[in-house]
C-alpha cells in the first residue's frame, strides 16, 4: 500500500527588526552592506550573503553575474567557496542574506535558491552541524535553524560509494 507522508518545516517569522536580537540585526547588516558591492548588472538584483564562522569571524559574498549568463555566481555560493577555501575548518554556523534592487532593499525576505539551498546542505553536512539561515526583507525577516527546513528530502553525499575525507 502506498502511503502519504508528511514533512514538517518550521522557521521563525519576525515583522519588524525591533524583535530580532543584536547578533541577528548585525548580520542582516553585514548582508545588506555586502550587497552594495553586488555586481549585478543584467538583473539589477544585488544579493548579499553573510556568514559568521565558529570562530566569530564574519565573511561576505555577493551575487557576481556575467554576460553568458549561467557563468554568474549567487551571493550564498560566492560567500560559502570563500569560506571553505580560506577558512575549511572554521564551520559555519549562521548565513545571513538581504537584497536591493533600484527601489530600495527588498519587501519580501529574500530565500535561496535551490542550487544554493543544495550547497548549503553539502556544508552542514561536510561538518556536522547545522546552520542557522536568515532570510531578510526590509522589515519582515524569517530565520530557520538547518537547510533540512528549505530543503527537505536533499540529495546527500552518503548516496554516492566513495570514501570521504
Ligand atoms: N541570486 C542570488 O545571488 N541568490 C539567490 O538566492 C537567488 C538569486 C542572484 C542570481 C542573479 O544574479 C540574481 O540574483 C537574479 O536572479
Amino acid at each position: 500500500m502506498i502511503k502519504t507522508k508528511k514533512i514538517t518545516i518550521s522557521y521563525r517569522e519576525a515583522e519588524s527588526p525591533g524583535e530580532l536580537d543584536t547578533e541577528t540585526r548585525d548580520m542582516i547588516e553585514a548582508a545588506r552592506k555586502s550587497a552594495l558591492n553586488a555586481y549585478a548588472p543584467y538583473s539589477r538584483f544585488r544579493v548579499g550573503a553573510a556568514i559568521k564562522l565558529e570562530s566569530g569571524r564574519i565573511i561576505c559574498g555577493t551575487n557576481v553575474e556575467n554576460a553568458a549568463f549561467p557563468s554568474g555566481i549567487c551571493a550564498e555560493r560566492s560567500a560559502l567557496s570563500y569560506a571553505v577555501a580560506n577558512y575549511k575548518d572554521d564551520r559555519p554556523v549562521v548565513i545571513a542574506i538581504a537584497a536591493i534592487t533600484d527601489a530600495g532593499i527588498t519587501e519580501e525576505p529574500v530565500t535561496p535558491c535551490g542550487n544554493c539551498r543544495q550547497v548549503i546542505a553539502e556544508e552542514e553536512s561536510r561538518n556536522g552541524k547545522n546552520i542557522r539561515i536568515i532570510l531578510s526583507g526590509k522589515d519582515r525577516t524569517l530565520i530557520t535553524e538547518s537547510v533540512a527546513d528549505l530543503l527537505p528530502l536533499q540529495f546527500r553525499k552518503n548516496y554516492l560509494k566513495v570514501s570521504l575525507p
